[in-house]
C-alpha cells in the first residue's frame, strides 16, 4: 500500500461522485444509457478499495479501543425516526409504503436502531456496552461537497454509562480513529459544548423548556444564518429583549474552561456550579491522554438532532472549508423514548464523504491500496509450470501475487510489474529453469538476487517482513 504526505494524490472526487452517466446494453443488444439516481454512488474497484482500506482503520480502531461490531436493518419502520431524530431528519427520509402496507423508510442514521437492538436485550448484556457499525444510510438532501444522499457512517456508541468517563473515550476513539490515517492537530478539532450546561443557563436567565429549545434551535443554526437564526423563535414566543439576546451571544461565544467558569460564576447557581465539575473531569481525562490539542470547548455546537441530552461534539478540519466530519453526544432518553428501560447513552459517528477529501486533500490517502506483493514475470509455456508451482504455494502462505494470464514479451511484463505496485518481481525465464533458480527483483531499486527454488518462499518473507 502507498500512501503518505506528498505522495501521488488521486482525483478530489474519485471516491464521492455518482457517475452521472452510465451506459449499459439492453436485452437487445443495442445500447441504452441509465444514470445513477442524483447522490447515489458506484464504486469501481479502484475507489472501492480506498472506502475498504478506510474501514479497515476504522474497524481496527474500534477494536483497540475494545468495542464490538454489530449490524442491523437497512429498512425500518419509519415510526423509529419519526420525533425522535429530529425535524430537519425527518423531512430528508427516503419513506415509502411496502407492499405489506406497511409505513418504512430507508435508515438515515443507526441511533434510534442501536437502541431498539440494545434496548431489546440490555439486561442480558455484559456491561460497559462499547458498540460500533460500519454502514450506509441515506438521506433526501440537498447535495453539495462532502453531502449525498446515500453515504457510510462509522458508528461508535457506550450504553449504562452516566458518567464523562464514557464521553472521555469516545472522543478519544474518535480523535484515533481520524490519527490512525496520519491526521494531526494540524488537520482536525473536535469542539466540545453541552446541551445541559445551555438548559441550565438558559433555565437560570428565567426562559421555560419550550423556549430553551427554540433558542437552542437558533443556536445551531446561528453559524449559517447569522441574526435570522432567531426569526423562528421571534415568531413563536415573541422577540428575545436586547439583554437576553446579549447574553445568549456571550454564551455562544465562550471558547474556553475559563471563559465558561467566568460566565456560569456570574450568573450562580448549584446545577451550573455541579456541571462546571462535570466539565473540569472530562477535560482533565482527555488531557491525560495527551488529547487536549485536538479538543476545544465550543458552546456555539448544539448538534441538531432531537435526542441529545448532555455533552455535544463534532469534528472538523481546521482549515474550516469542509462540512462536519463527525458527531454525536449523550442522548440519555432515547433508548427509554423507544419504550425500554432508561439506559444512558453516548455516541457519534464519522462521515465517510468528507473524511475522505479531507485525506485526499492531505495528501493521505492511499493510491495502491491493493497492490500485489510479488508479480511474476514469466518466460514461455515451460517456465509457467515452473511459476505456477511458486506462484500458488505463495498465495496459500498469504501474499499476495499476481502474473500475466497470456505469454507477452519480458519488457511488457515488467511495465505491468511496476504498474501494479509490487515491491517484487519473480522471473522466471529458460536460464533461471535450467539452473532451479529464481530471479528477484526489488522493484523500487532494480537490485536483483538469484535464489535456489526452494528458497524462495523465505526469501520473499524476509524481504517483505522488512520493508
Ligand atoms: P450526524 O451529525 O447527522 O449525526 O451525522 C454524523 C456525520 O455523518 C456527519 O458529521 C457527516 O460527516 C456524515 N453525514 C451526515 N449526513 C450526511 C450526508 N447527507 N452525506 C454525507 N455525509 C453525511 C448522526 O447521524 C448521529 N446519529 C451520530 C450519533 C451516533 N450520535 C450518537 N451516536
Amino acid at each position: 500500500m502507498q500512501s503518505g504526505r506528498g505522495g501521488a494524490r488521486v482525483g478530489a472526487d474519485a471516491i464521492f461522485v455518482s457517475r452521472s452517466v452510465g451506459t449499459n446494453r439492453n436485452v437487445f443488444g443495442s445500447m441504452a444509457t441509465f444514470q445513477t439516481l442524483p447522490g447515489f454512488r458506484e464504486f469501481y474497484p479502484d475507489v472501492l478499495a480506498r472506502r475498504n482500506h478506510i474501514f479497515r482503520l476504522w474497524r481496527q480502531t474500534a477494536h483497540t479501543f475494545g468495542f464490538a461490531e454489530y449490524d442491523a436493518p437497512v429498512l425500518e419502520p419509519l415510526e423509529l425516526y419519526k420525533t425522535k431524530s429530529g425535524d430537519e431528519i425527518e423531512a430528508q427520509l427516503f419513506s415509502f409504503t411496502d407492499k405489506g402496507g406497511r409505513e418504512v423508510a430507508l435508515r438515515p442514521e443507526m441511533t434510534p436502531t442501536v437502541c431498539r437492538l440494545v434496548g431489546d436485550k440490555a439486561a442480558t448484556l455484559k456491561r460497559p456496552i462499547k458498540w460500533f457499525s460500519i454502514a450506509e444510510f441515506y438521506r433526501y438532501e440537498r447535495m453539495q461537497k462532502g453531502r449525498g444522499r446515500c453515504f457510510f457512517q462509522f458508528n461508535a456508541d457506550i450504553f449504562g454509562e452516566p458518567g464523562v468517563e464514557a464521553e472521555t473515550e469516545l472522543i478519544a476513539l474518535l480523535a484515533q480513529c481520524l490519527c490512525s490515517f496520519g491526521l494531526t492537530e494540524h488537520d482536525f478539532y473536535i469542539r466540545l459544548s453541552d446541551r445541559n450546561l445551555w438548559f441550565y443557563y438558559l433555565e437560570a436567565l428565567g426562559l421555560d423548556e419550550a423556549r430553551v429549545r427554540g433558542v437552542l434551535t437558533a443556536v445551531d443554526r446561528y453559524e449559517k444564518l447569522g441574526d435570522d437564526a432567531f426569526k423562528a423563535y421571534a415568531e413563536q414566543f415573541g422577540a428575545l429583549s436586547d439583554e437576553l439576546k446579549g447574553k445568549i451571544l456571550a454564551f455562544l461565544q465562550v471558547k474556553s474552561l475559563a471563559a465558561l467558569e467566568a460566565t456560569v460564576a456570574a450568573v450562580g447557581g448549584d446545577k451550573l456550579a455541579a456541571r462546571l465539575s462535570d466539565w473540569r473531569k472530562l477535560l482533565g481525562n482527555l488531557d491525560a491522554m495527551g488529547l487536549s490539542r485536538f479538543v476545544e470547548v465550543d458552546l456555539g455546537v448544539v448538534r441538531g438532532l432531537a435526542y441529545y441530552t448532555g455533552f455535544v461534539f463534532e469534528a472538523f478540519d481546521r482549515k474550516g472549508e469542509l462540512r462536519a466530519l463527525a458527531g454525536g453526544g449523550r442522548y440519555d432518553n432515547l433508548v427509554g423514548k423507544l419504550g425500554y428501560a432508561e439506559l444512558p447513552a453516548v455516541g457519534f459517528a464519522i462521515g465517510d464523504m468528507t473524511f475522505a477529501l479531507l485525506l485526499e486533500q492531505r495528501g493521505l490517502m492511499p493510491t495502491l491500496v491493493q497492490a500485489p506483493d510479488v508479480y511474476a514475470v514469466i518466460g514461455g509455456e515451460k517456465e509457467r509450470l515452473a511459476a505456477f508451482a511458486d506462484i500458488h504455494a505463495l498465495r496459500a502462505s498469504g501474499f499476495r501475487v499476481d502474473y500475466p494470464m497470456k505469454e507477452i514479451a519480458f519488457g511488457k511484463q515488467f511495465k505491468a510489474a511496476a504498474e501494479s505496485g509490487a515491491k517484487l518481481a519473480l522471473i522466471y525465464g529458460g536460464d533461471e529453469l535450467a539452473k532451479g533458480v529464481v530471479k528477484i527483483r526489488n522493484l523500487a531499486d532494480r537490485s536483483e538476487l538469484e535464489v535456489p527454488k526452494a528458497q524462495l518462499h523465505a526469501t520473499v518473507r524476509d524481504f517483505l517482513s522488512h520493508d
